[in-house]
């Protein structure tokens, strides 16, 4: 287990299109656990695997850690299968945008069928913000990030302070 370095925009893992996972083997394990340990280390409430560099099928999320006792959620090939018409915005933040938010609107609550590290499939109806995480996560799975949630002069606005960022850090 170890906490992995995280992959910042433009990174272009960030928009690959993930693979399936088809066998939990001790590289998927240790995948899981490099997320959760990644997640907690840099206080994010979801990071997909993207975002640590591999482009596969799994995320995690907690979004009770903050209230005290974490509630892991680890889920391998997650899928929406169902999602309210009712909408819901929140401020979103991303470990792969260090200093933005932006509110994006969503669907309120929405099923996520998904495969536990034991194999079996796992349902998750949710709302509030573990709606919110678990839809960001899946997000990243296609490639899909924050920015093309928002407007076209917010997303220029932060590309344009990202590539700054990457241009500082590389020189
Ligand atoms: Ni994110």
């Amino acid at each position: 287990m170890a906490v992995r370095d995280l992959r910042v925009f433009p990174d272009p893992v960030l928009r690959q299109q993930c693979a399936e996972v088809d066998e939990i083997d001790e590289t998927v394990l240790g995948l899981l656990d490099d997320l959760a340990q990644s997640m907690y280390a840099h206080k994010g409430v979801g990071l997909a695997a993207p975002q640590i560099g591999e482009a596969v099928r799994v995320i995690t999320v907690d979004v009770d850690q903050r209230e005290g006792e974490p509630k892991l959620i680890e889920m391998i090939n997650p899928e929406i299968v169902e999602f309210s018409e009712e909408k819901s915005d929140y401020e979103e933040g991303c470990l792969s945008f260090p200093g933005e938010a932006e509110k994006v609107v969503r669907p309120a609550r929405v099923t996520v069928r998904a495969m536990a590290r034991d194999g079996k499939s796992v349902e998750v109806m949710a709302e509030g913000l573990l709606a919110t995480a678990l839809q960001h996560e899946i997000d990243h799975l296609d490639g899909v990030l924050l920015i093309d949630h928002i407007s076209r002069l917010k997303r220029a606005m932060i590309n344009k302070r990202m590539k700054k960022r990457a241009r500082g850090m590389n020189s």
